[in-house]
């Protein structure tokens, strides 16, 4: 995983090795092709490179195996074979989709991956998993397939809509609370100017959050990377709660904002079961806030959250394993379901009830608007 300069110039070389001379379909999105695509795959043939672009309309709604058979069609009317390579560029669904064609495709072919949203470059291009939805069940479809090479291009999320750069923050900040308290002093202080300037700006911080993120997130998959070591994972903090809410919400809280949602539970939990400090989950909350992340839904109720743990500790081997803040950058487990009292959750949800309306007295924050939007 490499973090880059601009993909599409100084650093172009870094692709040109990685592709080794292989012939090379790049799958990208309508909008991404438009923005970034086009330029580095010009920039690729201008260096001689055998490099074709299949643009594929794909959408979370149309994350399915008629995508992967898009691609592994493409790549079959290219000639593509064992020494070819597949270079997804995009979001993570574009990645996922891409994922899934390169480990089936003559069982394997190589695959490159330059995610060019911040979810991508902090959390779905840095694993090395890959989904599709099917009938009507999320990511049910999928497989562990590394990419040879991930390039991280921060310049590339220039053209990036706030909502996606607030839903990456949200991942940024999960990763942030359970391992690097460095990181989340950054987020704190810097998230506004690096939102703003889409991670330009201030110099080098916004790369450095980017960087750190990823590092954070390679080093809690190595030990664990296909999932069957243990079920005690910290990157399952925001989500444990976030799954059930996207859905109950018919998918109109985006993921980042469930996950947002979903911490803020979590610190309440842990701060009223005496494993964070009321301060700490303070800072947590505040730091939600400022990036314009909602702390709660009309959704969230105690029976949401029951149903939510039971389809967590089904997930997770039989075990709760909740990722529980101790302190910023710390975290234990909450191991069983019985070491969660309703008593405490519904306390905790009172509170977080209780927070997002003072917190919203006097602005629209998206709290509000999302509850509004649900009870409407
Ligand atoms: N495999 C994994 O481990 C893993 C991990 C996390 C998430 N995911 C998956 O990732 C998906 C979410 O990824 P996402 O948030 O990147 O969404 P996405 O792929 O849908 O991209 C979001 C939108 O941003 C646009 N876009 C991408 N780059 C852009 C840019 N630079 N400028 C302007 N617009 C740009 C895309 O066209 C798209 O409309 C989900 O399907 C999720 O399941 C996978
Ligand atoms: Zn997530």
């Amino acid at each position: 995983v490499y973090l880059t300069a601009d993909i599409a110039s100084e650093d172009l070389a870094l692709v040109t090795d990685a592709i080794g001379g292989m012939r090379t379909l790049i799958v990208t999105t309508p909008t991404v092709a438009h923005l970034h695509g086009k330029q580095i795959f010009s920039a690729l043939r201008q260096q001689g490179e055998d490099v074709s672009l299949l643009v594929l309309n794909c959408t979370e709604r149309n994350k399915t195996m008629e995508q992967v058979e898009r691609v592994c069609a493409e790549a079959l009317r290219l000639g593509l074979d064992r020494r070819a390579v597949l270079l997804a560029m995009g979001g993570g669904v574009v990645t996922d989709i891409v994922t899934i064609s390169a480990s089936w495709i003559r069982r394997g072919i190589t695959t490159i991956r330059i995610p060019t949203t911040l979810i991508g470059q902090v959390d779905a291009a840095v694993g090395i998993k890959g989904a599709v939805n099917f009938q009507g069940r999320k990511s049910y479809l999928g497989c562990f397939y590394a990419p040879a090479s991930v390039f991280i291009d921060p310049s590339r999320l220039s053209t990036l809509p706030d909502q996606h750069v607030r839903d990456g923050l949200a991942e940024i900040i999960k990763i942030a609370l359970v391992r690097d308290s460095h990181l989340f002093d950054l987020v704190e202080r810097y998230s506004g100017p690096v939102r703003e300037s889409r991670f330009a700006q201030p110099d080098d911080v916004g790369r450095e959050i980017i960087w750190r993120s990823v590092l954070r997130m390679l080093e809690e998959l190595e030990s664990n990377i296909f999932e069957d070591q243990t079920y005690m994972r910290l990157v399952d903090m925001g989500h444990t709660f976030s799954p059930a809410l996207e859905a109950a919400t018919g998918f109109t809280l985006s993921h980042g904002e469930a996950v947002a949602i979903d911490i803020a539970l979590t610190c309440a939990v842990a701060a009223c079961l005496g494993s964070m400090t009321a301060h700490d989950r303070d800072r947590v909350i505040a730091a939600i806030q400022e990036v314009g992340l909602p702390l709660n839904h009309a959704a969230l109720t105690p029976d949401l959250c029951r149903r939510a743990l039971g389809e967590a500790t089904r997930h997770r081997g039989g075990a709760l394993n909740l990722p529980l803040p101790a302190a910023i950058g710390e975290a234990t487990f909450l191991r069983k379901l019985a070491d969660l009292p309703a008593s405490v959750l519904s306390e905790s949800l009172q509170w977080l009830q209780a927070r997002s309306v003072a917190g919203s007295a006097g602005r629209a924050t998206p709290a509000v608007s999302s509850a509004v939007h649900a009870g409407a």
